[in-house]
């Protein structure tokens, strides 16, 4: 059920370049349950920023009753929210939207989770639930380069973990999809999350495989009001010829959202 709360921070850190890791604490845990979703932070005191910052889920952990987000400070509200401190309190609404099926495959089969940049954060509670059923877990994570990467080594803790930067920097050189080919990763279904030139290269390449991919999308309501974040479907529906990202998804099978 979406709750509204005012969820208590335990801590607000900057984990890498811009990159700021929260923990939050409140009622609001008991409600999560699947990876992928997002919630809604209110940042900033009065009517200003108006809207609400989508930020999506990295970890839940019910029985401290917290739970974390990473979020890139790069927009007002944003911004406004890496400035919150210890012991203040977020108003955030979730949990928002559909997340990642994680009964897609059976026991003992081999996932490949793909990141890039702030995609990344929700695959690691993905990945967490994922090991916890008995699914093998791969990682590949695109970063920018070696300032902007995080959570290597909690990633890494739960299976083996590949990272590409643009630069070289840390890892392969390149994107996510040249390790793929490279290191010759194979897996029975792929998850992935990330920017859509990322998603699209990957549905290309991938298509045939069963995958889900994440989208990233403007918003305004996040609750399939306003049409904000509206995208056209690959296939045509004479019923429907779109989906609300907030709504429908932002979890999708792969090829049904043109990219
Ligand atoms: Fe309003 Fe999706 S953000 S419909």
């Amino acid at each position: 059920m979406i709750k509204k709360d005012l969820m208590k921070i335990l801590s607000n850190e900057e984990i890498a370049d811009n990159i700021f890791k929260m923990v939050v604490s409140g009622d609001l845990v008991s409600e999560l349950n699947e990876p992928g979703q997002f919630l809604h932070f209110k940042t900033g005191t009065g009517a200003e920023p108006l809207l609400r910052r989508p930020i999506s889920i990295a970890e839940i952990d019910k029985e401290n009753n917290s739970l974390t987000v990473i979020y890139r400070a790069e927009g007002r509200g944003t911004k406004l929210l890496s400035g919150e401190r210890e012991g203040a309190f977020a108003d955030v609404l979730g949990p928002l939207g559909n997340g990642f099926p994680i009964h897609a495959e059976d026991e003992g089969k081999t996932a490949l989770l793909v990141g890039g940049g702030i995609g990344v954060p929700p695959l690691y509670e993905l990945s967490r639930q994922l090991v916890k059923k008995g699914i093998k877990v791969l990682h590949v994570l695109g970063f920018q380069n070696r300032s902007a990467a995080f959570y290597e080594e909690e990633f890494a803790q739960l299976g083996p973990t590949y990272i590409a930067t643009v630069d070289g920097s840390l890892g392969s050189k390149g994107f996510v999809t040249d390790v793929i080919k490279e290191e010759g990763l194979q897996f029975d279904l792929f998850y992935s999350c990330g920017p859509k030139a990322m998603l699209a290269a990957l549905s290309s390449t991938y298509g045939d495989s069963k995958g889900y991919i994440s989208l990233e999308e403007r918003m305004g309501c996040g609750i399939g009001a306003c049409f904000a974040c509206v995208c056209e479907k690959a296939v045509n529906d004479v019923d429907k010829n779109y989906v609300k990202i907030c709504s429908d998804g932002p979890v999708f099978p792969v090829g049904m959202v043109k990219l």
